[in-house]
């Protein structure tokens, strides 16, 4: 009989559901920590969370019994989810449950913000009427900025559109059609949409990307009596430069349901009076909780009695033979995934793969899966793997192609990629080399041989002598070592034309050092890719 540990406090509708079901024992033991979740875990066969235990690498060490963990809500960051599938247990979510409730409490701090609402109250129940003291400013007519149009963003965007806003977006998985369909201006990066807002909300996992996406730089550029929310995750605004921006009077008002510390009781931004703030209740009402109670215990319910994983955010579904004799090129495909996410700069349509000579012949839909998670990973709530990644890839509106022609080229097989509109495409062609060695030996349409590993620089020069040697003067200048270097043209191009260069570096430039090097008269313009470092997979491919 398995036994299912609750370790945060859920709602009692999903306690109930789960205590009805036969064959499940049920513990309730929120509050745990170190060696004590560590051994409750260890007599149990499932467990079901929120945010508020931290399963950790200790919490799961040695443990042969659990098989699952479901979380009641959609951030998977308090579970160490490498972690997890190294000891084979499968972490889902409830992806939906909480997407209205935590729309609403966006809208409610921002208007909460307008209307100097927190203030007021404490004012007026402190004895004082005062309607000077707290003139608001109206919402409609104005700007709102949404960084991240997944399922939170979107809802915020309708809201906003009811109060008749006039709203402004990023999420480089949104394409210029699905934009214009929910109404809202697409931007093509952050900086581009900061002057123009009057209100900037966040709703994105927070990712190395998006830590620190709103910054001192940042605030500068926006508009003087901006406002600014987060219902997302703490750290995607620094909290010091909130501060900042609100003394100098650059910024208006500051909302934040969470923390880049939580727990948080203390902050110097507590103290502001133009700062509203919440203790992370952005799904909580009785409806999102019960509905991600009950959608977890179903998960659970249905992955022991049937063995269905459905909204896992950590695991694959493939058989070990397979796994094994395809591990090379799935690590390609990922890694092709990976670089494309990078070198392409957003509005993805569609994908297409093109397999070519051996590779050709294998059960390539799983490599395409490897592909998705790849493009993925580095913009989605938790791990994208190979069971969920094209499901994710097609719910934002992208098209996927492959072909096949078992004919060899250059290679005995090689993975030839292409993402983009129907107006610009970048594409990227790999190969393995021995078993298990991946290699870019396409780029756009210049032919190359490079690592596909580490800090990748990617740059397009007019080909004459002197510019790597002009590279390695400026890389050199910014103690940067180069770990690998290659050069490439189009097949089809004359010396003296335009070509590319890849360094892989060990460690990552500076802005000043990439400035330097943009500033060099050949180059035309550069890129840094991250990349996993050689030798290391997915956690799906273990
Ligand atoms: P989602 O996966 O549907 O949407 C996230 C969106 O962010 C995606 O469309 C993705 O393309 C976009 N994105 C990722 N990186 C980006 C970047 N660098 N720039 C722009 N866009 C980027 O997730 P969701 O359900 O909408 O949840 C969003 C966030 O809200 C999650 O981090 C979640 O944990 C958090 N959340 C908080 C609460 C709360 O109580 N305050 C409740 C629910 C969810
Ligand atoms: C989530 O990610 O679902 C939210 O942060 C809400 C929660 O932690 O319960």
């Amino acid at each position: 009989m398995p036994t299912i540990l609750i370790l945060d406090n859920i709602a009692d509708e999903g306690i109930r559901l789960l205590e009805a079901e036969d064959g499940f024992e049920v513990e309730v033991r929120p509050g745990l920590s170190g060696t004590e979740l560590h051994d409750a875990l260890m007599s149990a066969d499932g467990a079901i969370c929120r945010s508020g235990v931290q399963i950790d690498e200790s919490a799961l060490k040695d443990n042969r019994r659990l098989k699952v963990i479901a979380r009641a809500g959609v951030g998977t960051d308090n579970i160490d989810k490498k972690a997890a599938t190294r000891q084979g247990v499968v972490v889902m979510n409830t992806p939906t449950g909480n997407t209205f409730s935590t729309a609403e409490h966006t809208f409610a701090l921002l208007l909460g913000l307008s209307r100097n609402i927190a203030p007021a109250h404490s004012s007026l129940i402190n004895g004082s009427w005062d309607r000077k003291g707290y003139l608001g400013n109206q919402v409609a007519d104005k700007i709102l900025g949404i960084v991240g149009l997944g399922r939170i963003g979107q809802e915020v965007a309708k809201r906003a559109q009811a109060f008749q806003m006039h709203v402004m977006g990023y999420d480089p998985f949104l394409t210029s059609d699905q934009a214009a369909k929910l109404g809202i201006e697409l931007m093509t990066s952050v900086d581009e949409m900061l002057p123009h807002v009057d209100y900037l909300t966040v709703h994105t996992p927070l990712t190395p990307e998006t830590e620190n996406l709103v910054d001192d730089d940042e605030i500068q550029s926006m508009k003087s009596g901006a406002r600014l929310i987060n219902c997302a995750r703490g750290g995607i605004y620094n909290e010091d430069a909130l501060l900042r921006g609100l003394e100098s009077g650059k910024l208006a008002g500051v909302a934040l349901d969470v923390f880049k510390e939580e727990p948080c009781t203390e902050s110097p931004l507590f103290s502001h009076p133009a700062v509203l703030c919440t203790p992370h209740l952005g799904a909580s009402t009785e409806e999102a909780q019960t509905r991600v109670a009950v959608e977890a215990v179903q998960l659970l319910v249905n992955y022991f009695k049937t063995g269905e994983i459905r909204h896992s955010v950590n695991i694959g579904a493939v058989d070990p033979a397979t796994l094994k004799s395809l591990r090379g090129y799935l690590n390609l495909a990922h890694r092709t995934g990976v670089f494309l996410s990078q070198w392409s700069s957003g509005g993805i349509e569609r994908c297409k793969l093109e397999f070519r000579g051996n590779i050709a012949n294998e059960d390539t839909r799983l490599l395409t899966s490897a592909f998705c998670a790849g493009l993925l990973q580095r913009v989605l709530e938790g791990e994208v793997n190979i069971v969920n990644a094209q499901v994710l890839l097609r719910d934002r509106g992208i098209q996927l192609a492959e072909h096949h022609d078992s004919e060899m080229g250059a290679f005995s097989s090689s993975l030839t990629i292409s993402v983009g509109t129907d107006e610009t495409e970048w594409v990227a062609g790999g190969t393995i080399f021995g078993n298990d060695m991946p290699r870019l030996i396409r780029l756009d349409n210049m032919i190359l041989e490079t690592y596909l590993d580490g800090t990748m620089l990617v740059f397009t020069h007019q080909d004459t002598p002197g510019i790597i040697g002009a590279m390695g003067t400026i890389l050199g200048e910014y103690n940067i070592n180069i770990a690998q270097m290659s050069v490439g043209r189009a097949a089809t191009d004359a010396p003296g034309g335009l070509s590319i260069g890849v360094l892989n570096l060990d460690s990552c430039p500076s802005e000043d050092a990439i400035k330097a090097i943009n500033a060099h008269e050949g180059i035309h313009q550069s890129a840094v890719i991250e990349m996993p470092p050689a030798g290391e997979l997915p956690s799906w491919l273990l």
